[in-house]
């Protein structure tokens, strides 16, 4: 039997980014990932990396190694019935910012880095299970590709295997409460080889909620506000290419072949505590945030972060204060981002054919948002993670336990 440190279930990018941590730590780990490599490395979702983020791989000094894409400006483009508004989300702090880089890159740069290293990472491992994980060593049990039965002991679990993994489900019942959210909004997401708008762009109209974000330098991903149990062959390119130039007020926008199309229902979910014995649950494993506003990667960089240093505190120090207040700091910030995400969701959908009342309370927020400096400012806080003195949101909150954000 194999043993080590820490095991890391799922090479996503919560997994991949505990286990380069770990490793830069001197920390020894072994990440186990159902699928191969070339499957990882291709699944496309996210695409901004937080100024917060950006920072925290800047303290690891990893920013060059990890981070690809291009940086990003800011500036978050809002079309309301094809008036232009751009929003900044510059809060006048020194540092790196926010970059525009796809998941799969940071998944493809984190994997690199973490083998090159000589990290132990092993792909196609099935049948994963996870026994005693509330005595001294913990033991993860899988079959190698060849059907092999393998065991590993530990000392601790990072359950990093989104939200269908296996590792929540070796909680007992009852230990952990579910707060989940349907938000009753259906998106048809539609990614095409055309030109990237200036600027991620989100627009309102009275046929509801588009947007168009950039994917790479010829690429483009858009969303269209749909009922969220439509088909998406209700969606011909014909239809989606109107509703887009409709709804984003560009009779001339310029349409591309899609290669992908798909509909989901936006939802939100919160497992809490993000812990159970020696596990600890990172990123989609713990928690879903409907992806308005580009926090669901963020999270589980967060959520990483805090585990890979505070697992260091205790190798290195003996120390498990920061181990012990894992899953109530990551919530606090869990929850910090979920309100801004459903504030924005709510704010865009409704804003749409909403019925009037609050139709008029969401262009109200609207207008606060391009009038008020006040406001602006606390939706640039927001996006970026950051208060103005640069620190997390979540560090500043009285109360809080220090452990996060530098080195
Ligand atoms: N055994 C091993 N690996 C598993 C298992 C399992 N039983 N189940 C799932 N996995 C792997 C998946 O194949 C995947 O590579 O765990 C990884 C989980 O990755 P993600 O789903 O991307 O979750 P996470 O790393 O938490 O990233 C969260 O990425 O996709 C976005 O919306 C998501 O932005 C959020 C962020």
């Amino acid at each position: 039997m194999t043993s080590t440190t820490v095991v890391v279930i799922g090479a996503g990018p919560a997994g991949m980014t505990v286990a380069t941590l770990l490793q830069h730590s001197g920390i020894d780990c072994v990440v186990l990932e159902r699928s191969s490599r070339d499957h990882v490395a291709q699944r496309q979702r996210a695409g901004i990396v937080e100024t917060r983020a950006v920072r925290m791989f800047e303290s690891w000094g990893l920013t060059d190694r990890v981070l690809g894409g291009v940086p990003y400006d800011g500036i978050l483009e809002f079309r309301v019935d094809g008036h232009s508004h751009l929003v900044s989300d510059s809060d006048g702090s020194q540092g790196p910012a926010a970059r525009l880089c796809p998941q799969q890159v940071l998944v493809q740069k984190l994997t690199a880095t973490f083998l090159e290293g000589g990290g132990d990472l092993r792909f196609e491992a099935a049948d994963v299970s996870l026994h005693d994980l509330t005595g001294e060593r913990p033991t993860v049990r899988y079959r190698a590709p060849d059907g092999t039965p393998r065991a590993i002991t530990c000392a601790f679990v990072a359950g990093c295997d989104g939200d269908r993994g296996v590792s929540r489900t070796a909680v007992p019942d009852g230990v952990l409460t579910a707060h989940a959210f349907d938000h009753g909004i259906g998106w048809l997401t539609v990614l095409a080889d055309a030109p990237p708008p200036a600027h991620p762009l989100l627009a309102v109209s009275r046929q509801g909620f588009a947007a168009h974000f950039p994917r790479g330098p010829h690429s483009s991903r858009y969303y269209l506000q749909c009922p969220p149990d439509d088909h998406p062959d209700a969606w011909s390119e014909t239809r989606v290419w109107d509703a887009l130039r409709t709804r984003l007020g560009d009779p001339a926008l310029a349409s591309g072949p899609i290669t992908d199309r798909e509909i989901f229902r936006l939802r939100s979910l919160v497992h809490d505590p993000m812990q159970y014995g020696r596990l600890f649950l990172v990123g989609d494993a713990a928690h879903i945030v409907s992806p308005m506003g580009g926090k669901g990667m963020n999270l589980a960089l967060y959520d990483a972060d805090l585990l890979a240093r505070a697992v260091r505190d205790v190798v290195r120090g003996d120390d498990d204060t920061a181990l012990r207040t894992y899953s109530s700091r990551c919530l606090r910030r869990v929850w910090n981002d979920q309100e801004f995400s459903h504030w924005l969701t709510r704010t865009l959908h409704d804003a749409g054919d909403a019925e009037p009342f609050l139709r008029n309370l969401a262009r109200a927020r609207l207008d606060r948002l391009f009038n008020s400096p006040a406001s602006a400012g606390a939706f640039a806080e927001l996006m970026t993670g950051l208060d103005p003195t640069g620190r997390t949101v979540t560090e500043n909150l009285p109360g809080n336990l220090s452990g996060v954000g530098g080195d």
